[in-house]
């Protein structure tokens, strides 16, 4: 069964708009549209699952090195606005729980993206179906995804039933389409911004959907659309948007 998705995903929220991957970055991407969002889920130090994309705190916080190294206690003392926009001083980081209930007051989709530190492949994509599996019920309004191919095969053993997508890099690994079996993965996520339209129709002929990061150009959005794309990830919602895929 393919999953019913819109042709556009608000990346990390709404990442131009707003600091990616934040309460105020879902609620941005809500309110300019997005049916979807794409928030990225790592863990802290003592496990506890977050909405963060880097291994370190340094680019999108106040607080410095490894997040793998900060407890849930002392993350909760840093400020994840400040580097966007004074206008965002004092938003935090979201644990995977407070996202998900932002999530639900706005009547979104999301896809949640296991992204691992190193060596904690199994460990972060469990703690994540931990919470998910006691707060979230819509199978049809999740998807999720990572490039590690680990942390998807954990979610595969822990909820078979949800639906799983695989990441690809720009170059993706030679043996995708043997892993994409295995993992039983209804999507294949592309790097849209280098992929041939070779390369598109090898993977629609593997009848997955297929989804692409990160749009924020309207032409390319055209173009991908064209050659089959079902769905783009765009930091900028107002540029890539539905109305606008749909017209042409
Ligand atoms: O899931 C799509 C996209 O978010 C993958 O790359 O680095 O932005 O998480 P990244
Ligand atoms: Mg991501």
């Amino acid at each position: 069964m393919p999953l019913n998705l819109p042709s556009v995903i608000g990346h990390r929220g709404a990442a131009a708009y707003a600091p990616e991957n934040t309460i105020e970055s879902i609620h941005t991407a809500a309110d300019m549209g997005c049916k979807w969002v794409e928030l990225d889920v790592k863990l802290t130090k003592d496990s506890v699952p977050v909405i963060f994309h880097d291994d370190d705190l340094d680019r999108t916080t106040n607080g410095h090195g490894p997040i793998a190294e900060m407890k849930y206690d002392d993350l909760c003392d840093l400020e994840a606005g400040s580097w966007f926009s004074e206008g965002f001083a004092g938003a935090k980081v979201p644990t995977l729980e407070e996202a998900i209930e932002i999530i639900l007051q706005r009547d979104l989709g999301i896809n949640l993206e296991i992204k691992p530190c190193a060596g904690r492949e199994v460990e972060t994509s469990e703690a994540m179906l931990d919470v998910l599996s006691q707060i979230w019920d819509d199978r049809d309004r999740l998807l999720i995804t990572s490039f590690s191919h680990v942390s998807l095969e954990t979610s595969m053993d822990m909820a078979e039933d949800w639906y799983r997508g695989l990441l690809l890099e720009s170059e993706p690994m030679e043996n995708w389409k043997d892993l994409a079996g295995y993992l039983n993965v209804t999507t294949i996520n592309i790097d849209g911004r280098t992929a041939s339209r070779e390369f598109i129709e090898e993977i629609m002929d593997t009848e997955r959907q297929i989804l692409a990061y990160t749009i924020n150009d309207q032409q390319l959005a055209r173009q991908l659309r064209r050659w089959g794309v079902d769905a783009m990830f765009t930091d900028a919602p107002d540029i890539v948007n539905d109305l606008l895929l749909k017209a042409h």
